[in-house]
């Protein structure tokens, strides 16, 4: 204990009797209990403390990237801060099954008594959505209005003012494009991957033309996919393919910007940027696994209601599962396994590049280079 401090208690410290006392049960409220809707009610709050812990954990990382330098060690910070997300994210899914002890028929003792309040109405949910990058442009939703029209002015204003805001896409784009090192010391990196390419693909393509066991009908068929993976290269490249795609909802990183992710996967065995791989890795993982627990929510709401609408308004199981497919931010980085090459196959880096992206020591007599540990912020 800290001198001259007031001995802590147990539930003060934890305000139990306020955290205790908040479960209000409606069915209660009229006389006709529902056992269940304890149970609802709980789980629903649960939830919200885990919203207001992941909220905790992506503020810090939010003005990490806001800075135009993130220095290593920070990175170690984020990447901390989202592996603990995802292990939150863990639990959020088996949540569900706990709920799922109850059935559809008690569900329905308490249900219209909820009426029109719903899980859409979360701000908590919004802001985490908001802030990890989806747009009411990317969303899938019914409509804006009904989007935030069904909720209270005040916390309409509030995620209305959040999607002025930068998201944490925007500034992880913000932060690839800073990164320095495919065009550096007379080296084009991007010329020599475009090479490499080329004669994988035209490798492919002689394979195809020789093998003795397809018919010509399937060589044309098989032609054809390898012309449709050699656009989906070029679109690396070409602007006009690349702003198709964007216009299409497609694609969303600005083309450098994806150029320098896919740069840090390429490469990822090299010291300085195996941290940045693992923390673009990470988003993955937490844009998977919010589409998981989505899928999983709608697949339990399907059980709870059949096809009935939700209490929210909106068409129910149908709206969710759709959510759940579109409401995807990071597709980018998913998509960046298209343009993985075997690792023979990788341009070899410049000597003087590859000690950039290593850590050493500098002693008195060694006069080689020393890289920044925030080289990756160089504009350079
Ligand atoms: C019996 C259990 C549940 C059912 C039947 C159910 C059903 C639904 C339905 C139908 C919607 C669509 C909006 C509407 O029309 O109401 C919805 C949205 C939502 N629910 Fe649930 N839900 C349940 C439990 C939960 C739990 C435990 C959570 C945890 C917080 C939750 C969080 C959400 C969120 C965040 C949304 C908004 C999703 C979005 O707009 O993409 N739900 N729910």
């Amino acid at each position: 204990m800290i001198k001259d401090q007031k001995p802590v208690y147990y539930s003060d410290y934890l305000h139990l009797s306020k955290l205790l006392d908040s479960q209000h049960p409606k069915s209660k409220e009229i006389g006709r209990e529902a056992h269940d809707e304890m149970l609802f009610i709980m789980v629903h709050q649960v939830y919200e403390l885990w919203f207001k812990q992941i909220l905790h954990e992506l503020k810090p990382v939010l003005k990490i990237f806001s800075r135009d330098f993130v220095e290593e060690h920070e990175l170690g910070f984020v990447l901390s801060r989202f592996e603990r997300v995802i292990k939150i994210q863990s639990l959020l899914q088996t949540q569900l099954e706990v709920l799922e002890t109850m059935s559809p028929m008690d569900f329905l003792e308490f249900r219209d008594l909820l009426i029109p309040a719903s899980g859409f109405q979360s701000v908590q949910f919004k802001t985490i959505e908001t802030l990890f990058g989806l747009t009411t442009q990317t969303r899938y939703t019914v409509d804006r209005d009904s989007f935030l029209g069904r909720l209270k002015e005040g916390d309409k204003h509030q995620i209305e003012s959040l999607e002025k805001q930068d998201s944490l896409f925007n500034l992880i784009e913000k932060w690839l494009l800073r990164m320095p090192f495919t065009e550096k010391h007379n080296f084009s990196f991007w010329q020599d991957y475009e090479k490499a390419v080329e004669t994988m693909l035209s490798k492919d393509g002689s394979v195809i033309a020789n093998n003795p066991y397809t018919s010509d009908f399937e060589k044309k068929i098989q032609q054809d996919y390898l012309q449709t993976t050699r656009l989906s290269f070029q679109s690396l490249f070409d602007d006009k393919i690349h702003d198709d795609l964007v216009s299409k909802g497609l694609r969303r990183l600005n083309r450098p910007a994806l150029l320098n992710a896919l740069f840090i996967f390429l490469y990822r065995e090299e010291p300085l940027m195996h941290l940045p791989y693992k923390v673009l890795n990470a988003l993955i993982d937490i844009d998977e696994n919010f589409t998981s627990w989505r899928h999983r929510h709608s697949m339990m709401a399907h059980r709870m209601l059949g096809t009935k609408i939700g209490t929210g308004g909106t068409s129910g199981q149908d709206y969710l599962k759709k959510a759940a497919d579109k409401n995807r931010v990071y597709l980018d980085l998913f998509n960046l396994s298209t343009y993985m090459i075997p690792k023979a196959a990788l341009p070899k880096l410049p000597e003087r590049l590859k000690k950039e992206m290593n850590y050493h020591y500098k002693t008195e007599e060694d006069t080689s280079i020393t890289p920044s540990s925030s080289d990756l912020n160089n504009t350079n």
